[in-house]
């Protein structure tokens, strides 16, 4: 970002631009920007985004558990300078939001995972590429320059396919590896169940694989017998879902019509996609394969911090993936003191899940979080307006944060942790 970042001119913006009538684009209350999103995605899209697993209790507990606590502002404590910048993984970033791993995010928009890119490098903000992307992180990383950006991902079946998405990592000048634990299988997600919608059936979401060399070497193998096939009933439906499933495929349309190429990446994406045997042994293939720091996402258990700082990891995410696989799963923020507990100052704590507000930010970080990421509202920012959408999300939260920090009587991010501001 050329100029650094003001609350202040943040609001100020705003304000002025209601004089010649003008109300922002991008609403500021997070509900009315998922409802904005909503109005403009398709029926599909926003199941997807929007939906959690089973009937979404932990989707509302992410959010009203952090009604459990409470800001105790400070007074006269001189807030006219302010610093929230926070040091993660040996960076300092600007302010302590990160985006987490999104898939699909062609549901929201064509530049998808390009646009987000750009958006996070312009502030400086860490984004965290996920394995379910609609663009192959070399081509965000291009659009990045230096942004800070990490990779999550999914262990599939296949050990060659994670040692070769995690040497592209590094090549594409990732900072940190993020394996995403809690998805060993999808959840039980009533609003995707009941559309019959699933992104990657139609070729969405599986970029990161088709573009990998590995993944492209099974294809000319023959088939394994037994593969699931997403073949049924041809009618009007289905000739559109091979038709967008030609399209979503790299390389041009009839090509991909007549060598099949896209159904069977499909159907070995299928195969390969999760692996329900992963566990704690498996980590030390990963140490091999990369010297880049790992971090495990989808920890929200106390003895499995203490498992994992034994493992020797170099970072926690702290998520129950937005509510999307266990419904009636604990909240993250209820479940952060006593992580902190565990891991004290060995090694940064991400958490995420829920986090729509600065209050939210500040909360985190003083009940122990080094920084916090978000998904879904950066996602409804981008289905708004592309890339300038997700930026405004962004800075809308980095404003209110600042706000939030300065307000209550602390001036540097980094001294939340220590200053004993909430009471419950
Ligand atoms: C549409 C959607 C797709 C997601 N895809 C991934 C993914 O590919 N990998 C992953 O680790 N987490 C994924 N997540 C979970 C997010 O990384 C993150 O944990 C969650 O969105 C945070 O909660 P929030 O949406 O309430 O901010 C996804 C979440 C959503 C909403």
């Amino acid at each position: 970002m050329s100029t650094p970042f003001s609350a202040l001119e943040r609001q100020r913006d705003i304000y002025l631009q209601g004089l010649s009538g003008q109300r922002p684009k991008i609403p500021t209350d997070p509900v009315a920007l998922e409802k904005a999103a909503k109005d403009k995605m398709s029926a599909e899209a926003y199941a997807y985004v929007a939906g959690g697993a089973g009937v979404e209790l932990t989707v509302r507990r992410n959010r009203s558990a952090f009604e459990q606590w409470r800001i105790e502002p400070r007074m006269l404590r001189d807030v006219s300078q302010s610093d929230t910048s926070v040091e993660f993984l040996g960076r300092r970033i600007p302010a302590p939001i990160l985006l987490s791993p999104v898939g699909v995010l062609d549901l929201c928009h064509p530049h998808a995972d390009l646009a987000v890119g750009r958006a996070a490098a312009e502030l400086g903000l860490p984004f965290i590429f996920s394995n379910q992307a609609s663009v192959p992180m070399e081509r965000v990383s291009q659009e990045m320059g230096a942004g800070p950006r990490m990779f999550q991902l999914y262990w599939s079946k296949s050990y060659e396919l994670v040692a070769s998405l995690v040497k592209r990592a590094e090549a594409s000048g990732c900072d940190a590896i993020v394996v995403t634990l809690d998805t060993t299988m999808l959840g039980w997600r009533l609003r995707d169940l009941d559309q019959a919608y699933l992104p990657f059936l139609r070729g969405k979401g599986i970029a990161q694989y088709t573009s990998d060399p590995v993944f492209q070497a099974m294809l000319d193998e023959p088939e394994e017998e037994g593969l699931v096939s997403p073949k049924r009933k041809v009618n009007l439906q289905m000739l559109k879902a091979v038709f967008q499933l030609m399209q979503n495929y790299p390389g041009p349309f009839f090509q991909n019509l007549r060598s099949g190429r896209p159904l069977r990446a499909v159907r070995q994406f299928i195969n390969l996609y999760t692996k329900p045997s992963l566990n704690w042994n498996d980590l030390p293939f990963l140490r091999e394969q990369t010297s880049l720091p790992i971090i495990l996402k989808g920890i929200h258990h106390p003895d499995d911090a203490r498992r994992a700082l034994d493992a020797g990891v170099d970072g926690l995410v702290v998520s129950n993936h937005g509510g999307r696989q266990v419904d009636g799963a604990v909240s993250t923020i209820e479940m952060l003191p006593a992580i902190k507990q565990v891991v004290g100052d060995q090694m940064p704590l991400l958490l995420d899940s829920g986090v729509r507000t600065g209050a939210d930010v500040f909360k985190a970080l003083a009940l122990g979080a080094t920084a916090v990421c978000i998904g879904r509202p950066y996602a409804y920012g981008l289905a708004l307006d592309g890339e300038a959408g997700v930026s405004t999300v962004l800075q809308n939260l980095w404003a209110d944060f600042e706000l939030t920090m300065r307000l209550s009587g602390c001036v540097r991010a980094e001294d939340i942790v220590h200053g004993g501001w909430l009471g419950d």
